[in-house]
């Protein structure tokens, strides 16, 4: 043990690594893998499905064990009828993601597999959440506009469903890859703040509802996945691109963030933004909106030349967002229905490795201060 004023306290974590992991590597010099891989070799050659297969089975599947786990994803994508009617009583000012931590927890109480937190359950229970997410986030928002949600269906991947049960119309081939590569790279992204979160739950033996409930208050923060939505508010701001530069300088002679720039380790460009900006420039060129491209360009000069910082994931995920017709206050659902999948995994590590995670803290107060009653108070 270390004595309280030996302790050396690493402000905001910075550096330290909490536990070991296998699932995923941020290398601060701009590279991203999964299990080993690349993402720059999985994007655009894999669906969503095989990414999350890997991540908690982790390894790629075969052929016949993808079409067993879409199979097994469909068939979870339902929710039982009390999630439903919660989410249909909760007022329509309430943000989404309030509803998705709180409709994830009550979806603990529903679970088939009950107190089983054997390894095999907790593998089912990580499919079934993986499929359950995005149903919620698409009941929430189909509900907000009195209109049903439709069947999932067998024969449509899982992004292609995801869009249609959230937009209410079969999405044509382009869009559903694009959402194919924004789950990808969303999928997971080491001991980043909402995964760490889950992680902090699991250690204690708790279920995997409690640990995901965690996360998804985490993620919700503008510093974390709350970003995205802030940062379709400034692009919405800005009416013009010859506004950037004044409104950018404005930000940052306030000593105001950016949002969707900087990032806790990358110091070298975010791996995930070249895949996202140039899905974005296509977006863009297909629904003719090259003013909202153009726009993104120049803050992002600017933002560089003035901080040399670049932008984060979240800062061109949140125009493919828009591009996809998703309404901006889901854009971090979304998000949190593709980072889902990495938080299983590091919550079935965390099982497996079988540790408390409890941190000390510096006491810097007060000792033995004399104790008044409340009466001489
Ligand atoms: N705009 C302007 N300056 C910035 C920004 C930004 N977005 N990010 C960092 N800086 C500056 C900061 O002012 C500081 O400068 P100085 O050394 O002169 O004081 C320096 O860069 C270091 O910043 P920091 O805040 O100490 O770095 P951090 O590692 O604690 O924070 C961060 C990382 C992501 C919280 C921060 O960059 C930030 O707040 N960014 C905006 C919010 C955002 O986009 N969040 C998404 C994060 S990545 C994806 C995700 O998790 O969803």
């Amino acid at each position: 043990m270390i004595n309280n004023s030996d302790r050396v306290v690493v402000r905001g974590l910075k550096d330290v690594a909490a536990a070991e992991t296998k699932v995923s590597y941020v290398d601060f010099n701009g590279f991203l893998y999964y299990l080993g891989y690349n993402i720059d070799d999985l994007v655009g050659k894999v669906i969503y499905a095989e990414i999350a297969y890997l991540l908690i089975h982790k390894r790629l599947p075969n052929k016949q064990e993808l079409d067993n786990f879409k199979d097994e994803l469909v068939t979870a994508m339902h929710l039982p009828e009390p999630i439903v009617d919660s989410i249909k009583r909760t007022p329509k000012t309430c943000h989404p993601m309030d509803i998705l931590r709180t409709e994830v927890s009550h979806l603990g109480e529903y679970d088939v597999e009950g107190k089983d937190f054997s390894e095999a359950a907790n593998y089912r229970r990580a499919t079934r959440l993986i499929a359950q997410l995005p149903v919620i986030v698409a009941t929430i928002h189909r509900s907000r506009l009195n209109q049903s949600v439709p069947e999932p269906k067998r024969e449509y991947g899982f992004a292609e469903n995801f869009l249609h049960m959230f937009k209410g119309v079969v999405p044509d081939e382009s869009e559903t890859n694009v959402l194919h590569r924004y789950m990808t790279l969303h999928a997971d992204h080491g001991f980043n703040a909402s995964t760490f979160a889950a992680r902090v739950v699991a250690s204690t033996n708790s279920d995997m509802y409690s640990s995901v409930s965690a996360a998804i208050g985490a993620l919700k923060g503008p510093l974390h996945g709350g970003a995205s939505e802030k940062v379709m508010d400034m692009l919405d701001d800005i009416n013009l691109e010859e506004e950037v530069e004044e409104y950018i300088y404005g930000l940052l002679g306030d000593q105001k963030k950016i949002m969707g720039f900087g990032h806790r380790i990358y110091r070298a460009q975010d791996p995930r933004t070249k895949h996202l900006r140039g899905m974005v420039e296509d977006l863009c060129h297909r629904e003719r909106t090259l003013g909202l491209y153009n726009k993104c360009i120049k803050i992002e000069q600017i933002v560089f030349n003035r901080k040399k910082i670049y932008p984060n994931v979240d800062f061109y995920a949140a125009v493919t967002m828009d591009a996809l017709g998703i309404p901006k206050e889901f854009f971090t659902p979304f998000f949190a229905s593709s980072r889902i999948s990495g938080w299983v995994a590091h919550v079935i590590e965390q099982y497996e490795d079988a540790v408390l995670l409890r941190p000390e803290s510096k006491y810097i107060g007060e000792f033995n201060k004399p104790f008044i009653p409340i009466e001489n108070r």
